[in-house]
């Protein structure tokens, strides 16, 4: 243990800026997963030497042997490969090696949810656990920050910091000031914080449940949702949001049962808002498998024993990451029907999904398949050409969840679409 270094938390705001400067604040991460390792190596781009941490040793020594394992996070790449150049950044496994000499402890740990939709907090207790018997006294904060996008989001956005002790609220934003080229702002607390990030996240989760059920209602007025949200956008005060086959990922649905549970202590009647929306996008995947089943009977087949590709299964476009994807419901209910599922996804190539061995390329994924389920919006996807349906698959049904399909050229390729809200087409 560091014994000669004085505590952050005792030093003159004038101290902690001079450290900065001269590089001195010892930073740790633990959890060097989506969020974590950006963080870490932003950490260290701004010079300030960088230990991340993490339980799993494949990561560690993968990051060790200068491999960047996220290769669907643009622009950390050159960062990376730069600290590591300047012995600013590592990786190790074991906290014990690391938080007694770090000035700055950042938690970037799982916080997933149980099958009752209660987040799971385990790894940040057992790490808390640990930090207890190693801290005397370490400034320890939170992270936010968008998948795919996290060096737009941490070189535009505004930061947030706070802390459970007022007195290191200054101390937080001077480091974060160091680090991130944005506007820091300073919450009264870890709750407010906290609040902003589920308000954000939850108006995202109910506004495209209105969307959804929006979807459901234009299909059957003959209505087409995409030229509605388009022309929509036009006026100041709307913000667009688009349907789709259900909302996953670590956060969206997570952070709308984190914010139910605790109102359940109140009052069971709050947020019912919210509640519906989480019931209306997890309805969606039934609908997907109900536009299947109706586009198939244009050609005479059902649903059952046929065979279906799905392209794209991660939650979003552009990511590799299928944690509460949508994809997992659907492909779910396509095993009930006995469907023969093929998958081809450009982010999972000869990999195993949900059970399913994943396909090595488009036309592989597409030869001799009754339909097509276009889940994901991926950036690969933009350039398929209806064509390709018509002349490689049984039948062409293709039914396209992200609105990125033209139906009028889907259509007269010969291809059977349909897709979500997209009546009148
Ligand atoms: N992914 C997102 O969209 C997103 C966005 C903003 C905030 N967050 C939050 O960031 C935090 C981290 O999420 P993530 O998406 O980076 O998760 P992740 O699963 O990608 O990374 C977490 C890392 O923690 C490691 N880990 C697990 N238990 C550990 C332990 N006991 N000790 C050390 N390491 C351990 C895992 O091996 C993994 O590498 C979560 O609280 C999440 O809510 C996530």
């Amino acid at each position: 243990m560091n014994r000669s270094k004085k505590d952050i938390t005792l030093m003159s705001l004038n101290e902690i800026k001079n450290s900065l400067k001269e590089g001195k604040v010892t930073i740790s991460v633990i959890g060097i997963g989506r969020i974590g390792l950006p963080t870490a190596l932003s950490f260290a781009n701004s010079g300030l030497p960088t230990t991340g941490v993490d339980v799993n040793a494949k990561l560690v020594s993968m990051i060790n042997s200068q491999k960047y394992p996220l290769k669907d996070e643009p622009g950390f790449d050159k960062i990376f490969h730069n600290v590591i150049k300047k012995k600013k950044f590592h990786a190790v496994t074991e906290i014990s090696k690391v938080v007694p000499d770090s000035d700055v402890v950042i938690l970037s740990l799982p916080t997933p949810m149980n099958n009752e939709n209660i987040p799971d907090y385990s790894a940040l207790i057992s790490v808390g656990k640990n930090l207890n018997k190693l801290l005397s006294s370490k400034t320890v904060c939170p992270e936010t920050a968008n998948p795919g996008e996290i060096l737009n989001d941490f070189k535009k956005l505004p930061r947030l910091v706070s802390a459970i002790d007022e007195k290191i609220i200054p101390i937080i934003t001077e480091i974060y000031a160091h680090v991130f080229n944005v506007e820091i702002i300073p919450m009264p607390n870890c709750k407010t914080a906290n609040a902003v990030k589920l308000t954000t996240n939850v108006f995202r989760d109910i506004n495209i449940a209105f969307v959804n059920e929006l979807a459901l209602l234009f299909e059957k007025l003959g209505i087409d949702i995409t030229t509605v949200i388009e022309t929509a956008k036009r006026k100041y005060n709307f913000q667009p949001h688009f349907p789709g086959p259900g909302v996953g990922g670590p956060c969206l649905p997570v952070n709308s049962y984190q914010i139910l549970n605790t109102s359940k202590n109140f009052n069971h009647d709050l947020l019912k808002i919210v509640q519906t929306a989480r019931k209306i996008n997890e309805d969606m995947p039934y609908h997907v498998i109900k536009l299947l089943a109706d586009a198939l009977n244009k050609v005479g087949k059902s649903v059952k024993n046929s065979t279906v590709t799905i392209l794209g299964v991660s939650y979003k476009p552009n990511v590799r990451d299928i944690q509460l994807a949508p994809s997992g419901e659907i492909i779910k209910l396509l095993e009930q029907e006995k469907v023969n599922i093929k998958i081809f996804d450009p982010h999972f190539i000869s990999t195993e999904i949900f059970s399913h061995k994943t396909e090595n390329n488009l036309e592989d994924a597409v030869k001799g398949s009754d339909a097509v389920l276009l889940i994901t919006g991926h950036r690969e996807f933009r350039s398929i050409n209806p064509d390709l349906f018509v002349d490689i698959m049984k039948s062409p049904v293709l039914v396209d969840c992200t609105g990125m399909i033209d139906p009028m050229s889907a259509k007269k390729s010969g291809v059977i679409f349909r897709g979500i809200g997209r009546g009148g087409t």
